[in-house]
């Protein structure tokens, strides 16, 4: 299986990544300690998951030179004004201890006002050209390698014909979408290949609400029986095998060290893995809409 993916800008992205969403303060810093031991180089970030110095510590305490790693991390959502994206991006750089990131992404398709709660800034959401412009001149800069988006285009792919139908100096690198054996979205899977815009799988084992009932599906069982592997790792394996990058999060050692080590399926055994995941109706793990009080579904387009 492909250890790295090679994107437009001729950049190797590591294949498997560690997440970092949900990895607490205090506990985050020794996972990041831990998969840098087993072998991983890409940690998947965002300033919203307010662990990038502890994260930033982590990489420093490693020794680890920075041309070896490659860091992520995403704008949050009241920062999409093309005037508060270097100064959020600064911030980032600063607690990662860089003057780089590899990889930014813009963290979801809606902007918020900076102002209050969780009010949508329309104007933004609905024309991300602004943001995208401010996104490449930072690349311009060297604050930024590779720039892409996340969150979301899941259903047509209005949005992302949206933004590439403006005069793109560079195309999004990525899309960071949920895909998990609940939401393996076989389509746009397909759509982004055609397109060459590689996808990174976010919660690729169904996130904490459904990782036990992800690790207990019998083709999942019955392919770790055959190979002589865990479960979490047929998992992982199939995302890569996919063709995607993907961010299992840990914060748990030993688990950290078993989700870095991928395994070829068969394909036999793939196939069938696909076809029970493809075979129910799609459920999605994760949606903050109603958390945010938005009178949509931010998945909708
Ligand atoms: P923990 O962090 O406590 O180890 P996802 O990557 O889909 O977001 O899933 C993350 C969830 O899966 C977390 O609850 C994490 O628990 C758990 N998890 C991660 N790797 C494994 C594994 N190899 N075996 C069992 N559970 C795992």
């Amino acid at each position: 299986l492909p250890s790295h993916y090679t994107l437009p800008s001729g950049d190797q992205i590591p294949s498997v990544a560690l997440g970092v969403w949900q990895a607490g303060k205090g506990e985050v810093g020794s996972a990041v300690k831990t998969a840098l031991k087993a072998g991983y180089r890409h940690i998947d970030g965002a300033w919203i998951y307010r662990n990038e110095a502890e994260v930033g510590d982590a990489l420093k305490e490693s020794a680890i030179p920075r041309e070896d790693l490659w860091l992520t991390s995403k704008l949050w959502n009241t920062f999409h004004a093309p005037e508060d994206i270097e100064p959020t991006l600064d911030e980032t750089l600063s607690m990662l201890g860089t003057d780089y990131l590899d990889l930014y992404l813009i963290h979801w398709p809606i902007a918020f006002k900076k102002e209050g709660s969780n009010v949508l800034d329309k104007d933004l959401t609905a024309d991300p050209y602004p943001t995208w412009k401010k996104l490449e001149e930072m690349v311009d800069k060297g604050k930024v390698k590779n720039i892409g988006i996340s969150k979301s285009y899941q259903t047509c792919h209005c949005r992302i014909q949206n933004l590439t139908a403006n005069p793109l100096k560079y195309k999004p690198a990525v899309n960071q979408v949920e895909l998990n054996f609940w939401n393996p979205q076989p389509e746009l899977l397909q759509w982004s290949k055609e397109n060459g815009l590689l996808l990174e799988a976010y919660s690729p084992l169904g996130s904490n609400k459904q990782v036990g009932e992800s690790l207990s599906v019998p083709e999942v069982k019955d392919i770790a029986c055959k190979l002589g592997i865990t479960p979490a790792q047929v998992i992982i394996s199939w995302h890569v095998q996919r063709g995607t990058i993907v961010l299992p999060k840990s914060v748990t050692a030993s688990r950290i060290v078993e989700n870095y080590d991928v395994f070829e399926i068969p394909q036999d055994l793939f196939e069938r893995l696909e076809a029970a995941a493809t075979a129910h109706t799609p459920q999605r793990v994760v949606n903050p809409s109603r958390g945010w009080g938005l009178p949509f579904d931010v998945f909708d387009d």
